[in-house]
């Protein structure tokens, strides 16, 4: 293992017990959790703790993964009660003295193991149209031109990577499956306050509705889970303010 940074730095290897929530629904009528001793060095993350209990203990272990880098926001689900990416999560931030609890994101229908249907997260996603709509011709005919400053109001929302952590960590969501959740709201926002939309109102208009922003009661709970440092309450906040004012708020000279 010459590419393990750890075995480089001179660090050992530990034993760390990962109790997961295991279920199957061919043989199971529900989920049970089930121990696993693995052994990892601290700069390890739970992603490898799985792949080594999926590798080397039970091939049947089920979670999803992908870039294994935090890009594609496959892999969140709720390592010791929270919301984590486990491929940025690092055996070494957490307390290995005690057994590392590894169980799927709530509020989603849970289908095996790790993995749950995320079909209801990405309808809602959809439903709030994420996508330019920009219909008038550029004033050049070629660009439309946006400023450093206009583009700015929105960074912090373009940064989602549809992972699901904010949404399924919030308890408005957990007991009504119908509210739009976080992740949708947030992907709202960053149109509603991008220049070039020609939308803000129809999409004003759907999060106004009774399963919308206004279902959100300020928990920070998304704030708090997400991955990728977005000001989740924020960002719904201000598009809470935008309904109210019956359009986006853009700062002065902007
Ligand atoms: S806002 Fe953050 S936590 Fe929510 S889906 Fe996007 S990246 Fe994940
Ligand atoms: S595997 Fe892609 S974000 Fe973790």
């Amino acid at each position: 293992m010459a590419d393990n940074p750890s075995v480089e730095a001179g660090l050992s290897a530990f034993t760390v017990t990962l109790i997961i929530r295991r279920f199957d629904p061919e043989t199971m009528d529900e989920p049970v959790w089930k121990d696993y001793d693995v052994e990892l060095y601290p700069t390890d993350r739970v992603l490898d703790a799985l792949h080594k209990i999926k590798w080397e203990q039970d091939g049947s272990l089920t979670f999803r993964r992908s870039c294994a880098h935090g890009i594609c926001g496959s892999d969140a689900m709720r390592i010791n009660g929270r919301n984590r990416l486990a491929c940025k999560t690092l055996i070494k931030d957490l307390d290995i003295t005690q057994p590392i609890y590894v169980e799927a994101i709530k509020g989603l229908p849970l289908e095996k193991d790790l993995v749950v249907d995320m079909e209801p997260f990405f309808a809602s996603y959809r439903e709030i149209q994420p996508f330019l709509i920009a219909d008038a011709k550029p004033k050049d005919g070629k660009e439309r031109i946006q400023s450093v400053a206009q583009r700015e109001i929105f960074d912090d929302t373009t940064k989602c990577i549809l992972c699901a952590a904010c949404t399924s960590s919030c308890p408005v969501f957990w007991t009504d499956g119908q509210y739009f959740g976080p992740a949708a709201i947030v992907n709202a926002h960053r149109f509603i306050f991008d220049s070039r939309d020609e939308a803000a109102k129809v999409r004003l208009d759907i999060l106004n509705d009774k399963e919308g922003v206004w279902r959100c009661r300020t928990t920070f709970n998304c704030t708090e889970a997400c991955p990728r440092g977005i000001q989740v309450t924020q960002a719904i906040a201000e598009v809470k303010n935008a309904i109210l004012a019956g359009k986006p708020a853009i700062p002065a000279g902007v």
